[in-house]
């Protein structure tokens, strides 16, 4: 993008002489020699900075600052000033110019101020989008627990930086590829492209040149030059998945990349600068393919700035009935159904359960119960067989007497099953040295579900 500077001033032949030299020097430029006509082209030009003399015929180039500034407060004006004139040129710095030069000056001089003034623009933009999007990181990511609140500082954090590599980590389903889109999202790279890459996906002979482009007749086949994943990619993000699978004879070439940020085009003679960011996320353990050599140890230090650990669903205890019940009420609005929500069983199976597709499956499992039940509440048997299959191992206690003797009459339904509850629990931890991890496996049910049971009873 070209920069865009407005020249004010009354005398044509100092204006077309500047246009012409600033746009010599790669400046886009337009001039003006009123107030009145000033005002015009910078509604109509819309530039980023405004050069302009103090003196204006009879008109008075301060009063002009702060009609250009109450116009569009985002432009930056620079005044120009007689070398005598210092106090005229604090005045308008008062009245909100950004600097001021003496004249006469070199085009060199000029370029100084114009850059420092429109870096100061951009600045502003980027603290006032970051500040907008503080509130926005994660909408689509659900979680409560302690591991995913860590996750979620971590991606604020990660927003506001633009450059750090970063190593998401985790096992299938966990949310990775989401992570990556809400750093990018909320980070000042939000308009340009993020670019997935699947690098187990695309074939190893071809990885090379949809990475890095190529030029015409680089190779049979290559009719035309074709930019790379990296080049189109340029201003943005790049998510490499699965980087475990990156072929090895290309690794160098990916850290040189890393390292220089610059690339060469199959067959090209050039180097192309490229600013972008990169988010590599992976399921397999990079360091055990390190110590294989299945991956180079420097790429892996170089990729790895900053880890993000996801852990599995089955640690997210906290998590796995809000996720259940967010994706519920998202499917029920999707597919016009009204299930209310799961019994207790179906609840305790969801927090028992070891999820190995992690919040994938969690997901594809609520979406096909919603689609196939009439129902209005969920319930064991509309699980998948493998979820129903995974028998709680309760045969290894014996109900003890004591229950066998409730009295019907004196006791409701309710209040004879939360007494079982109570009496089958403490039996379970009586016979484990109330050991609860122990209690909790023969029980069937999670720790963190025990837990809840044992607060519940006073226990
Ligand atoms: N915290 C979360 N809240 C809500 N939905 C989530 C959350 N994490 C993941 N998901 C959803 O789960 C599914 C899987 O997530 P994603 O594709 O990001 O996982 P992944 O780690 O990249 O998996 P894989 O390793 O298999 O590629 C997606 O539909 C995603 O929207
Ligand atoms: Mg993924």
């Amino acid at each position: 993008m070209k920069i865009k500077v407005l020249i004010i001033d009354d005398e044509i032949m100092i204006c077309k002489s500047l246009e012409a030299g600033l746009r010599d020097i790669g400046y886009e430029t337009a001039s003006a020699q009123t107030s009145e006509s000033a005002l015009k082209k910078t509604q109509s030009f819309k530039p980023h900075v405004v050069l302009t003399d103090m003196k204006l015929g009879n008109d008075n180039g301060i009063d002009l600052i702060e009609d250009i500034k109450s116009m569009d407060n985002e432009i930056e004006v620079i005044v120009m000033t007689a070398y005598s004139d210092i106090k005229s040129a604090v005045l308008a710095i008062k009245r909100g110019a950004f600097d001021y030069i003496n004249k006469p000056f070199e085009l060199d001089q000029i370029k100084i101020v114009l850059d420092r003034a429109f870096k100061n623009l951009k600045m502003r933009n980027k603290i006032f989008l970051l500040e907008q999007q503080k509130e926005c990181v994660t909408r689509d990511m659900i979680g409560n627990s302690s591991k995913m609140k860590e996750v979620f500082t971590q991606i604020n954090k990660l927003s506001k930086n633009d450059h750090a590599t970063i190593l998401i980590r985790g096992e299938t389903g966990t949310g990775k590829e989401l992570v990556a889109e809400a750093v990018h999202k909320n980070s000042i790279r939000k308009d340009s492209p993020l670019v997935k890459i699947n690098c187990s996906a695309i074939p190893e002979n071809l990885v090379e040149s949809e990475l890095f482009g190529f030029e015409k007749s680089a190779f049979t086949g290559a009719a035309s030059k074709k930019k790379g994943l990296f080049e189109i990619a340029d201003g943005g993000t790049v998510f490499l998945d699965e980087l475990g699978e990156f072929p090895m004879d290309l690794q160098a070439k990916l850290l040189r990349f890393l390292e220089e940020r610059k690339l060469r085009r199959i067959g090209g003679l050039e180097d192309i600068e490229v600013d972008i960011r990169i988010i590599a996320a992976t399921n397999k353990d990079l360091e055990q393919a390190v110590k294989n050599k299945e991956f180079r140890e420097d790429l892996y230090y170089r990729i790895n700035v900053i880890p993000i650990d996801l852990p599995p669903l089955r640690e997210r205890e906290n998590d796995i009935l809000l996720i259940a019940q967010f994706f519920l009420a998202k499917f029920n609005k999707a597919f016009n159904k009204t299930i209310k929500g799961f019994d207790t069983v179906a609840e305790a199976r969801m927090l028992d359960y070891h999820w190995p597709g992690n919040i994938r499956e969690l997901k594809n499992v609520i979406e096909r119960i919603v689609i196939l039940t009439d129902d209005d509440c969920i319930r064991l048997n509309n699980f998948p067989p493998e979820m129903q299959k995974h028998k709680l191992k309760k045969e290894i206690i014996k109900i003890p007497e004591e229950i066998k003797n409730v009295n019907f009459e004196e006791i409701s339904l309710e209040e004879k099953i939360d007494h079982i509850e109570k009496e089958y629990i403490t039996h379970a931890l009586e016979q484990t040295g109330w050991n609860q991890t122990k209690a909790s496996e023969v029980l069937g049910i999670s720790r963190f579900t025990l837990k809840r049971k044992m607060e519940k009873h006073q226990l």
